[in-house]
This record gives C-alpha cells, structure tokens and sequence, in this order.
C-alpha cells in the first residue's frame, strides 16, 4: 500500500482556501485517490470543542501560551485520530490549515518564540510534514476587506486589528521562501480559476512522483 500525502492550505482570513480547497479535492478524486477533507484547528470531536473555544470572543483573556497549547492539543488529537491512520491507509490528507498556522499566528502574531512551537512540533507531528503547501497570499486589506464582506459576527482572530495580520502574513512568507521545495507560494489577489490552475499543476506533479 503507498502512503498517502498530506497536503496543506495556508493564508489568512479572505484569501479564498476554503474555495481551492474543494476544487482540489475533485482534482485529486478525478485521479482516482482517495481524499480525506479536514481542517485544522478541529477534524476530530474533541479537536473541535478545542476550536470552539478558541475562536470564542467571549475568551479574550486567554494567554498567548494557553493558545498555542490549545492549538496542539487539537492537532495531537487531530493527527493521531485522522491524519496517521489516512496516510498509512493510502488516502491523500487536504488540511485547510496545519502546523504553519501556528507558527504564522502564535509566532508572527502573538510573538511567541519559534523555539516553543518547535518543541511542540517535535512532540506531536513526529516526522510527519506537509508535502505540499499552498500559501494563498494576498496584502492584509485585500483580504481582510474579503473576509468581512462574507461573514457574520467575527471571531476571536477575526477581531484581532490589521497589524496582527501584517505580521502572520509575514511570518507565512518567511516559511514558505526558507522551504521552497515544499510551499507553493499563490498570488491570491488572481481570478479563482487562476490560482486553481497553478494548484492543478502543483497537484499532478505531486500525483506523478
Ligand atoms: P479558520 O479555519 O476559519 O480560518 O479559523 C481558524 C483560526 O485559527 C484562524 O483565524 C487561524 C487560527 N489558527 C491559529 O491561530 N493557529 C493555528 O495553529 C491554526 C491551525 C489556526
């Protein structure tokens, strides 16, 4: 049986993952894999009480430690519960958002040490890192503007200012240039099936390793 890969979406909030993500999902199925769909953080029950409580306004006090742990716990139990089975199981892993997401928002955004994110990485991903990411990136006030045209009543992240982003952004894009094998940088400010052509193409070369 091959091992299945795990393939990660990453931005901030407006830059259209969640329209790619299920454009690669039938991209992927039309090559006949099988497709696991899931999201960080969440993607298993408790993972999701874990979410519910993160992107809960009402819990502004939290620190930015609690945070991160919180973001770990769910995605220990995420990993262990959905992404090691669906990999050994031979079924391709979409996540929107991963371990990135971290480093972008408890590293660039709150200023949390990369040291102990890196800690918590080794602990709870093991050896397993994204073969594939897709950076969908777009400047802070385009896609912020995106975001609160679509949505309700924002969340804990949602109400955090422009400068918050300004810094996950630029945490996103320092990763992905140190790591080019593995991030696929996207210019998401480009009409949807643009950037869904560059994903295809990502996606069939990955298909064909
Ligand atoms: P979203 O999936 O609807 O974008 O919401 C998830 C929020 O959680 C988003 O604002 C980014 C944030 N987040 C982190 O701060 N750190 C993480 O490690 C992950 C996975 C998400």
């Amino acid at each position: 049986m091959k091992r299945g890969k795990l393939i990660t979406f990453e931005g901030i909030e407006g830059v259209g993952k969640s329209t790619q993500l299920a454009f690669t999902r039938q991209h992927l199925e039309r090559h006949q894999i099988s497709v696991c769909l899931t999201r960080e953080p969440g993607g298993t029950s408790v993972s999701e009480r874990i979410r519910a409580i993160l992107l809960d306004r009402q819990e502004p006090a939290m620190t930015a430690m609690t945070e991160l742990l919180l973001m770990f716990a769910a995605r220990n139990e995420h990993c262990a519960r959905v992404i090691f089975p669906a990999l050994d199981a031979g079924t391709w892993v979409i996540s929107d958002r991963f371990n990135d997401a971290s480093y972008a928002y408890q590293g660039g955004g709150r200023g949390l040490p990369a040291e102990s994110i890196a800690i918590l990485e080794r602990l709870v991903l093991q050896n397993l890192r994204p073969d594939l990411t897709f950076l969908l990136d777009a400047p802070v006030e385009v896609a912020l503007g995106r975001a609160a045209a679509r949505r309700g009543e924002p969340d804990r992240f949602e109400s955090e200012r422009a400068d918050f982003f300004t810094r996950a952004r630029a945490a996103y894009l320092a990763r992905a240039r140190a790591e080019p094998m593995r991030f696929r940088i996207l210019d998401a400010t480009r009409a949807i099936d643009i950037v869904a052509c560059d994903i295809n193409a990502a996606l069939d070369e990955l298909v064909a390793k």
